[in-house]
Parts: structure tokens; C-alpha cells; sequence
């Protein structure tokens, strides 16, 4: 029988936009598969003209979480915000007021894990969060495979498809950092403002998240030892491409003598290695476990339709599943 499923759309920008575009155009079809149909009943942004332009009817449109909270029709709440604030506060009293949570948000997670999975535990609530690290390359859900198994000791990989492209036109066309940004930004890759992404936070969050669910418990994103790739210099590039290899940023997080060791900084991968052949804004991420060996997941790592891609089938889990998903983490006393 089929199940009409609510939703509450936090933001409605680049990700936000592909996510209503997709169940719009699918929505037929995600039904037959699945089983729910669903609706997208309120969309939340600061200008509310965005969520009409976006493709919602008037009354959907809002600037205060207050309503969504109150509907009981919504089931769901998907956010597509960014940032801390106020995204990690609405996120809480969303799984407060009873509604199952997925999210794109990999900085309020990587800040707020702890106490998210907790509010998630005590209100018997889904919080699922593929998209926040490499948009629609199923990491979340390998890990949970794996950990049920495994104990994952190392996760090494490049979760910044940026910094990759701009390395990756840097050792292959010769251009300086300054103008490979600026490539990367005319084409949609960087941000106006790329500080999150050159200086490796974004790279950290993601780190965070993947290293914190492979230790059972949280690890803040500022624990991560970090540097950027603007000190990369273009001989640097050229000398690692000359010995067949390339200067990557790679995020490393590895358990050794009992403390886990997390870091986000450029380094030379040598030509006999994987990582040294991701081109371009393309993510891969290996995983490491005592049983399973090495398993190396590949793919874009960001973009409106992987990252809807991910939202939406964590939409239908959360609703499939709800706790039953959480991760274990050891929470905080
Ligand atoms: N872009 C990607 O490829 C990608 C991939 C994976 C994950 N993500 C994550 O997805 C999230 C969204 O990214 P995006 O690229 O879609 O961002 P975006 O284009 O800047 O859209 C953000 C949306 O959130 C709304 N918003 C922001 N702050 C708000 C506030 N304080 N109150 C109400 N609404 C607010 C904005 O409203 P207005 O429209 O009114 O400004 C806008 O609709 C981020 O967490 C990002 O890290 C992005």
C-alpha cells in the first residue's frame, strides 16, 4: 500500500533546488519503487520568494521553522542549509518535536554529532547524513556494512573535489594556484568565498564525521591537524608530476597505539598509488578494515543531483527505518 510521506525542506539553493527537482520528475517512479510518495509540504529559506522560484506553491513558502515544527503531516525535515547556525538548532528541535531528520550539513554534524545522535536516540528519531560526505558515493552506507563486521582502522582519501580540481589543472596545465582558482570558480567548483575549501575545512568536517562513526564515538572537526593548499607551490606540482605522482590533499584518519590520528594536509601520493589518478573534482575514499582489507569508494563528491540523489534515499530509509539506522556513539556523560 502505498504511504504519502511529508517533508520539510530547509534551504532551497543549489541542493535544495535539485532535491524538489528530482522528486518532482521521479516521483512516479520513486512510488513504484518504494512505496512512499512523497510530498514536499513546507520549504524554508531567508528570502521566501526563493521557495516559489524553486518550484513550491506560496503557502509553502517560510521563514520560520516554528510551522514545520507544529505540522504534524510532516514527517521528515531534509536540510539543505549549510553552516552551524542556525541549521545545527533546527536540526535539534526538529528530532525534538518527533520528525525523522536527514541532512547535507556536514558542518553542524561534524560540531554537533554527539548531541545530535543523542536527541536522535531519545526521541526515537532517524538522523541520516549520506549527502555530507561525498554527495551521492554511498559511504555512509558501506561504513555501516562494514562496521557491523569490521573494526575500521584507517580511512584515507580525497573528500574535496575544490582543492582536487585546482590541483589537478595545476599539475596538468601549468596554471598558478591564483588562476586555477579562479577557473574553478567560473565553472561553478569554489565558492566566492573558497576558505572553507582551500584551507582543508571542509575537508576536516568530512573527516570528522567518517572518522568519528569508525571510532564510535565524536570527534570534533577542530581535533583534525590541518593545512590548506595554498602554500602548494607550482614547482612543488611539477616535481611530483615529473616523478609520477601528484601532490594531493588527502584526509587521513588512522588508529594507531590506541588514539586515533586524523590530519587534512597536501601531500605527494606517488603514481603507484590510486589516490594519485582522481582527476578534477572527483572523490575517492578508502576504507580500511581488519577483515574486509582495503575497499576504495569512487565518484563525484558533490554536485545538485548526487547530492539529491543521496538526500532523497535517506528520506525513504528514515522513514523505512527510523532509529534503527543511528549510529553507535558513545555519547558524552
Ligand atoms: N553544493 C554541493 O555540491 C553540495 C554537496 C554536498 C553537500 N552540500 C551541502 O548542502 C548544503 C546546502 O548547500 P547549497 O550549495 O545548496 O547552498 P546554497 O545554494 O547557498 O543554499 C542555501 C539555502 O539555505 C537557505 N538558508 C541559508 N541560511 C539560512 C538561514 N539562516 N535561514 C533560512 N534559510 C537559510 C538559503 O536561503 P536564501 O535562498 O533565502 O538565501 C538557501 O535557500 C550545505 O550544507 C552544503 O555543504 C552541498
Amino acid at each position: 500500500m502505498m504511504q504519502t510521506v511529508g517533508i520539510a525542506l530547509l534551504g532551497v539553493g543549489t541542493i535544495g533546488s535539485a532535491v524538489l527537482r528530482t522528486i518532482a520528475a521521479e516521483r512516479e517512479a520513486l512510488a513504484q519503487r518504494t512505496g512512499f510518495a512523497l510530498e514536499v509540504r513546507w520549504g524554508l529559506a531567508r528570502h521566501p520568494e526563493r521557495v516559489v522560484q524553486a518550484g513550491l506553491p506560496e503557502w509553502a513558502a517560510t521563514t520560520s521553522i516554528d510551522p514545520i515544527l507544529e505540522d504534524p503531516t510532516v514527517a521528515v525535515v531534509v536540510e539543505a542549509m549549510g553552516g552551524e547556525e542556525p541549521a545545527a538548532t533546527y536540526l535539534k528541535r526538529a528530532l525534538t518535536a518527533g520528525k525523522h531528520v536527514v541532512t547535507a550539513n556536514k558542518e553542524a554534524l561534524s560540531k554537533h554529532f554527539a548531541e545530535l545522535v543523542d536527541t536522535a536516540r531519545r526521541h526515537q528519531r532517524a538522523l541520516l547524513f549520506e549527502a555530507s560526505v561525498g554527495a551521492g558515493i554511498p559511504l555512509m552506507a558501506s561504513l555501516r556494512q562494514l562496521l557491523m563486521v569490521n573494526r575500521i582502522y584507517r580511512i584515507r582519501g580525497i573528500v574535496n573535489g575544490t582543492t582536487n580540481y585546482i590541483l589537478t589543472v595545476m599539475a596538468e596545465e601549468g596554471m598558478p594556484y591564483q588562476e586555477a582558482l579562479r577557473e574553478a570558480q567560473r565553472l561553478g567548483y569554489a565558492e566566492p568565498d573558497p576558505t572553507a575549501d582551500v584551507e582543508g575545512y571542509d575537508a576536516a568536517y568530512k573527516l570528522s564525521i567518517l572518522a568519528s562513526l569508525a571510532a564510535g564515538r565524536h570527534i570534533r572537526p577542530d581535533y583534525v591537524e590541518r593545512r590548506g593548499i595554498t602554500t602548494v607551490t607550482p614547482d612543488q606540482i611539477l616535481d611530483a608530476r615529473a616523478r609520477g605522482g601528484a601532490m594531493k590533499l588527502i584526509a587521513q584518519a588512522e588508529l594507531f597505539d590506541g588514539s586515533w590520528h586524523l590530519s587534512v594536509q597536501p601531500v605527494f601520493v606517488p603514481g603507484s598509488d590510486l589516490l594519485a589518478h582522481v582527476r578534477l573534482n572527483l572523490n575517492a575514499i578508502e576504507l580500511t578494515g581488519d577483515r574486509v582489507g582495503t575497499v576504495v569508494l569512487y565518484g563525484p563528491g558533490a554536485g545538485p543531483a548526487p547530492t539529491a540523489s543521496a538526500l532523497i534515499a535517506d528520506t525513504i530509509d528514515a522513514v523505512r527505518f527510523g532509529a534503527a539506522l543511528l549510529p553507535t556513539l558513545e555519547l558524552p556523560a
